[in-house]
C-alpha cells in the first residue's frame, strides 16, 4: 500500500519524504488555506518534494464541469505529478470523464458509498477518494466502503487506485491495508503514531545499554 500525506505543510512534507517512504501528497482547500501561502506556489513546491516519487493532488473548486475541466487542465499543466481533485458530484463524474479522455490524471474525493466510487471508476477516475473518518463521525463504518470498492476494482478489473481518506488514526491506517487499499492518505500526526511503539523504544534502550557494558575495547564503534 502506498502512503500519501494529507496535508499542504512543507515541513511535514519534507520530513516524511526523508523517512524514505512518502508515496504522494493530498490536498484540499481547507488544508490549502492551512498553508498561509499562494495555492499555486505551494503546490509547485509539494510537487518538487515530491518529485518522481508519486502525485500531488489538488483540489478544483468550480461546482460545474467546464469548470472543473478548465481548473483540472489549469492544475496539472503545472507539473507531471500533479493530480485534479474533482468531487463526486454528476458535474464532477462529467468533468472525470472529460478530463480521462484528455489524458488529465483525476482524483474523485467526498466519495461516501460504493456506489459513488463504483461512477468514478466508470467516469474513468486515476483515484478513487472514500472518507473514512467523516462516515465514523456519522455512525457508520468508514471502512466498509474501503473494502467494498476494493472488491468491486477486483471484480470488474477497473484500474483506479483506492485512495483511503480522511484517516483519523493508526487503526485506520493497519485496515485499510487489510482491506487492500492502493494508498491510504494521513495527516502527518497519524504517520509519527504509526512509526512509532513503545516496546520498540524499550527494546532499544536496552540493546544500548547492554551494548555499552561490553568493554570498549571488544567493540568496533
Ligand atoms: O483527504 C481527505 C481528507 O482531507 C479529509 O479528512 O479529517 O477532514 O475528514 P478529514
Amino acid at each position: 500500500m502506498k502512503i500519501f500525506l494529507d496535508t499542504a505543510i512543507l515541513d511535514e512534507i519534507r520530513t516524511a519524504a526523508s523517512w524514505g517512504i512518502l508515496d504522494g501528497v493530498t490536498t484540499n482547500p481547507t488544508l490549502a488555506g492551512r498553508a498561509g501561502r499562494a495555492f499555486k506556489e505551494n503546490i509547485l513546491a509539494i510537487s518538487e518534494i515530491i518529485g518522481d516519487r508519486g502525485t500531488v493532488s489538488a483540489e478544483t473548486v468550480s461546482t460545474d464541469a467546464e469548470g472543473m475541466v478548465r481548473e483540472a487542465r489549469l492544475v496539472t499543466s503545472w507539473a507531471p505529478n500533479i493530480v485534479a481533485k474533482i468531487p463526486c458530484t454528476p458535474e464532477g463524474l462529467k468533468a472525470v470523464s472529460r478530463c480521462a479522455a484528455e489524458g488529465v490524471p483525476t482524483n474523485v474525493t467526498l466519495v461516501f458509498n460504493v456506489t459513488q466510487g463504483l461512477l468514478a471508476m466508470k467516469a474513468g477516475a486515476t483515484y478513487v477518494s472514500p472518507f473514512i473518518g467523516r462516515l465514523d463521525d456519522a455512525g457508520q463504518d468508514g471502512m466498509d466502503i474501503v473494502r467494498q470498492l476494493v472488491q468491486v476494482k477486483r471484480t470488474y478489473g477497473f484500474q483506479t487506485a483506492v485512495l483511503a481518506a480522511s484517516i483519523r488514526h493508526p487503526l485506520h491506517v493497519a485496515q485499510a491495508a487489510l482491506a487492500g487499499a492502493d494508498i491510504a492518505t494521513m495527516p502527518f500526526k497519524v504517520l509519527a503514531q504509526i512509526v512509532k511503539h513503545p516496546l520498540t523504544d524499550i527494546g532499544l534502550q536496552r540493546f544500548l545499554d547492554d551494548w555499552h557494558s561490553i568493554p570498549e575495547t571488544m567493540r568496533p564503534f
